[in-house]
């Protein structure tokens, strides 16, 4: 699987990151959600089939857009059944998908497209031809950039990492 950018960042700069992304509201910068972030990208770093874009200024992460391919009998864990739960029938949908784990920019750098970049390229470098995310369920700039590029609703839960219920949006 690909892996393009600069360098792939460390846990620490994803949090980092992460945190700087979501300080203003709505979002409103909760450090244990670029803390709980940052976790999931380290457990993914162990995965060979992870991959990543990033952008970086002067060295700097300024942003990364990341995930893997979604196999269920791969997916154990309480929250992949939680979610395989809820989605009933249709998570037949989402095998041998692409989850797209994280997107985040740099506040300094938002508003100019670079979301939508990373996001792009990522699905493309992914070469799969359904993609997936969970965002929280709220009024957001991810929100309305992934409806943008395509992505649905498909069902309300189980919790996003700012521990409320988030919307499951898919693309293909
Ligand atoms: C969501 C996020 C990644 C978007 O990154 P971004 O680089 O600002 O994304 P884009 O520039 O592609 O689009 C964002 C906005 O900029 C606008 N925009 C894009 N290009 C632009 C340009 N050249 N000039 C002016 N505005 C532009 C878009 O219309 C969009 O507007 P909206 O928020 O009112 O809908 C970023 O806000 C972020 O990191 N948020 C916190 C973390 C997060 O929510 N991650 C996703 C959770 S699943």
């Amino acid at each position: 699987m690909a892996r393009s950018g600069y360098a792939l960042p460390g846990p620490d700069e994803v949090e980092q990151l992460y945190a700087l992304a979501s300080a203003r509201p709505p979002l409103s910068g909760d450090t244990d959600v670029a803390a709980t972030y940052a976790a999931l990208y380290d457990l993914a770093l162990d995965r060979a089939d992870l991959a990543a874009v990033t952008a970086r200024e002067v060295g700097e992460l300024i942003g990364v857009c990341c995930g893997h391919r979604w196999n269920w009998t791969e997916q154990t864990d309480e929250w992949s059944q939680d979610l395989a739960e809820r989605l009933g029938d249709d998570a037949a949908q989402l095998e041998g998908s692409f989850a797209v784990q994280l997107l985040a920019v740099h506040p300094s750098f938002s508003r100019q497209g670079l979301g939508f970049e990373l996001l792009k390229r990522l699905m493309i470098a992914s070469a799969a031809s359904v993609h997936w995310l969970l965002t929280p369920d709220a009024d957001t700039s991810a929100r309305r950039l992934f409806r943008r590029m395509g992505y649905r609703p498909l069902t309300v839960g189980p919790e996003a990492p700012n521990g409320e219920p988030g919307v499951v949006l898919v693309h293909g």
